[in-house]
């Protein structure tokens, strides 16, 4: 068996020992900074664009938030998207309870209700239950009002939506 000379394996080691002092010594390359990506967009469609939330600020940097948005109280309909959409409320609702024992919605727009305050009645959906038999009093899916309908803000959208109205889709598809 060759051995090998405690000189040889010496100047081995320390070679060894050199070559990882300079492969630490050497820093690795900077990562190269790249411009901030596109925002994500699903398809080209701006409307599922994620980072249009944070109005592309980096999710490092702390953004300046937006002043509050004032509840639109117009009282005035507003157009529906589709026919079956649930109309959005058109006045605030600052304070008005929805809960076991009352409901404050129900105290204008029950159908008892609706004339002395002229405000519409709930359609008669609101009175059905899962089998389409009509209820007496508001049906138990419909009481929690704010699970349909909304009041709307003067907030600037954060994204883009490209929604078109089936009416302009027929339009749009319809021979010149
Ligand atoms: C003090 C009476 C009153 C109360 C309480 C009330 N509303 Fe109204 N609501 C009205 C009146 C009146 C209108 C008609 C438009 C107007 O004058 O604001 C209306 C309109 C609406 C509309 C629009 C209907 C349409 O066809 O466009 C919706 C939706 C609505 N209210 C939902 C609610 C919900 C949900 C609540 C409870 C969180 C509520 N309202 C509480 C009086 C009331
Ligand atoms: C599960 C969703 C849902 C809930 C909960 C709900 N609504 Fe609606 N609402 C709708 C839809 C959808 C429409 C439009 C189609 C229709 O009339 O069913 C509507 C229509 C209305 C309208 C307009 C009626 C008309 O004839 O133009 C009023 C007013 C209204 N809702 C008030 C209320 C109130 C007040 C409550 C709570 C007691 C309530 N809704 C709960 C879905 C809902």
């Amino acid at each position: 068996m060759h051995r090998i000379p405690i000189t040889v394996s010496l100047l081995l080691a320390a070679a060894a020992l050199a070559l990882s002092l300079a492969a630490c010594g050497e820093r690795a390359p900077e990562p190269e900074i790249k411009p901030p990506a596109p925002p994500i967009s699903a398809r080209g469609n701006p409307a599922r664009e994620l980072d249009g939330m944070r109005r592309h600020v980096p999710v490092d940097v702390e953004i300046t938030p937006l002043p509050m948005a004032r509840v639109e109280n117009f009282d005035r309909t507003r157009e529906r998207a589709y026919p079956m959409q649930p109309p959005t409320i058109p006045h605030s609702i600052d304070g008005y309870q929805v809960d076991l024992n009352s409901n404050r919605c129900m105290l204008c727009h029950a159908r008892s209700a609706a004339a002395s305050f002229q405000a519409p009645p709930v359609s008669v959906t609101h009175y059905m239950d899962r089998d389409d038999q009509f209820l007496a009093e508001v049906s138990p899916r419909r009481y929690f009002c704010v699970q349909c309908h909304v009041v709307q803000t003067d907030a600037q959208p954060l994204v883009a939506n490209g929604f078109m109205d089936i009416d302009a889709v027929l339009r749009s598809e319809r021979p010149q």
